[in-house]
Order: structure tokens, then sequence, then C-alpha cells
């Protein structure tokens, strides 16, 4: 079937993929520093699949260590790679550390998937790279805007790098797949995103909020051109974002790429306010979330949603998840890790 490594797999988006890429048969390594995930996520993932995946625990930007790994792992066909800091805000605080691990991280991969006949990569990119787009559901050919903040830039280059890189190297392969906003959990409740301290993000702010963590959650400005005045944001089930993974991996392994790069959206094509969450979490949970309106965040774009119209086609790929679904999962595994592996910690 494959050998796959999934760099950044104890991660959020990774821990999913991993957990696909298993139920399809693919064999998964798992490189990650644990730098803003935790070992225990392998013990979900085996508790979902029946398998651990091989773990190795370092960082991709040390050059030696990254090569001395291909060495080992002779037979790696494909990379999909997540490792990535990814904080907002973090970013405008600390540039050099993102643009130093986003980017040295990327480029040691590159070098290793020449060096060792690594078929290609899939990369984690984001819908970030179109900032505040002039026309909506924007598709991959919206111009790319100068990014707000360095992990946006992070992402704008990375693409750049992969590109210039597979020019000089035609039989090498890649997909940058640009996410949209992935929201919930595995439906078994035991794997799940793991914001460490406060959540930057809305449905983690919500789902602590709801079960008690914060005080109460700020909808950040309800003055936007928008219907209800909250911002739009298109949310996708991350399970559904983690299946898109496996079809670009075969994509890539089968050969079926129409050229050597390639970039699709991934999102479910629905604008979703930050109200309508809200007011959707409560339907499905029972639960009231506590919020007060607060001013708008800086760097927030007003709306966005994908068109996802390429990938739909090309990938025969499709987010089947409802909003309510993946609400609904973000709950369960809140409630499980606050219920059990919180404690267990104690
Ligand atoms: N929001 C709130 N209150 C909160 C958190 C968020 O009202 O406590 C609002 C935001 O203002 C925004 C929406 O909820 O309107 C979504 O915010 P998120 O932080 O969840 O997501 P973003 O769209 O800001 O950011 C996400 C990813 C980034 C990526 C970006 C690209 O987290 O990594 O999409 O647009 F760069």
């Amino acid at each position: 079937m494959g050998k796959i490594l999934v760099t950044g797999g104890t991660g959020y988006i990774g821990s999913h993929t991993a957990v696909e890429l298993i139920g399809q048969g693919f064999e998964v390594v798992i490189v990650d520093n644990l730098s803003n995930s935790q070992e225990r996520t392998l013990d979900g993932i085996e508790e979902i699949t029946g398998v651990r995946p091989l773990f190795e625990r370092f960082d991709l930007c040390d050059t030696e260590r990254t090569e001395a790994f291909f060495q080992k792992h002779t037979d790696i066909d494909a990379i999909i790679h997540f490792a990535a800091y990814k904080s907002v805000g973090e970013s405008v605080q600390e540039p050099l550390k993102y643009y130093r691990n986003n980017l040295v991280s990327l480029m040691n991969l590159l070098d290793a998937m020449k060096k060792h006949g690594v078929q290609g990569m899939v990369f984690s990119s984001s819908c970030t790279v179109y900032g505040q787009p002039d026309e909506l559901p924007v598709t991959e050919q919206a111009p790319i805007q100068k990014a707000v903040s360095p992990y946006g830039n992070t992402k704008q280059i990375s693409e750049e790098i992969i590109e210039d890189f597979l020019k000089a190297g035609p039989a090498l392969n890649a997909i940058s797949l640009r996410y949209f906003n992935p929201i919930g959990a595995h439906p078994t409740g035991l794997i799940g995103e793991l914001p460490l301290g406060v959540p930057e993000n809305l449905v983690p702010y919500v789902t602590q909020t709801a079960i008690g963590i914060r005080k109460e959650l700020k909808v950040f400005g309800d003055d936007y051109d928008t219907p209800d005045g909250s911002a739009i944001r298109d949310y996708l089930h991350v399970v559904d974002l983690a299946k898109a993974h496996i079809v670009a991996i075969r994509r890539i392994l089968e050969r079926k790429q129409k050229k050597n790069y390639e970039v699709f959206n991934l999102g479910t094509g629905r604008g979703v306010s930050v109200f309508e969450i809200i007011h959707t979490f409560e339907e499905v949970t029972g639960v009231k979330v506590n919020y007060v309106v607060t001013g708008r965040r800086p760097g927030d774009i007003e709306k966005i949603w994908a068109d996802p119209t390429y990938a739909n086609k090309e990938l025969g790929w499709k987010a089947e998840s409802t909003l309510g679904e993946a609400l609904l999962s973000a709950w369960k595994w809140e409630q499980y890790y606050r219920d059990h592996l919180e404690k267990a910690k104690q």
C-alpha cells in the first residue's frame, strides 16, 4: 500500500489523518517534536484503529537528525507535512521563530525527499494566502495577497519554495491543500484539538466556555458587513479534511496528477457566521454558551468561504459532515478530555 511519513502527526489534523491512513491500510510513521502536542495522542490513534503508528520524536529543523531518519526509513513513499507553528498572534510577536521553524523544516524535508527517492509531498497550506478576497466564494485562481501575519507568510513562502523546488526536479511531486477552518474531532471522541493555554480559535473557545473553563466567549465584532454582523468563515469537519489527504496521497502515488505541483481548496463551500456557530452549538448539544460582543480582532478578515469545485471534481472529494455533526464531535471530545485525560494527569 505504502509507507507514509506524517510530520506533526500527534497534532490536531495530523492525528486525524494518521487514523484515516491506517484505516486505508497505509503504514504510518509519525515525526513530531511534541512542541504543541502530546505523545498520548498515539494511544487515541491506537484505540481507534488497533494500530500504534511508529513514532519518532525530533525536530525537523535538525538537518542531521532528519537525514538519519531517512537513512533508517529508506522505504518512505510519500510525506504529509503538517509540522509547523500555527499561532497567528504569536507569529506577530516572534516572527523569526515562525520563519525559521516553518521554512527550515520544509527545506530539510524537500532535500531528503530528493535524496531518498520519496515520491511526493502533501503540504498543509491555508486559505490565509487569499487574505480578504474580492470575490466569493474563493477559487484557487484568486490572487494571493500580501500576508497579514508572519504565520500566513510562511504558508505563502512554503508554497513558493515547493513550486520552485519541483520546477528544478520534475520527477518530484507535491500537492498543497489550502484548508479553510477545520473544526470538530473524531466521532469516537478519542482524539481532537488540544490547544495549550487559552484557545485562539473559535470552536475550542466555545467548547471550553460551555464546559465552564472560560467565563465567556468574546465575539470579535458584530459590525461586519454580513447578515448578522459577525464574521464569516468556512468551517469543515477535521475528519473530512483528513480524508482529503488520503485522496491526495493516492493521487501522488498512483501518478494521477495533471502536473507535478497542484493546489486545492478544501472547504464546504458554505459561509457560516460566529453567531451561527454559537447557535448551532447550543442547538445540537443543548448547552448554553455565555458570550459577549467585543471589538474586532486585529488582522481578522470579514468573510471568506471556499469554492471547493476543483477538489470536488478533480479529487472526487467532498466535505460530507454537517456543521452540527462537527460541533457535536468537538463537544464530545472536550468532555472526554476533561473527564478522562485531564483527571488521569492528576
Ligand atoms: N472568533 C471570535 N472569538 C474567539 C475566537 C474567534 O469571535 O474567541 C472569531 C474570529 O474573529 C473569526 C472566527 O471566529 O471571525 C474564526 O476565528 P478562528 O481564530 O477560529 O479562525 P481564523 O479564521 O481567524 O483562523 C484560521 C486558522 C489560521 C488561519 C486562518 C486563515 O486558525 O491558522 O484561519 O484564515 F491562518
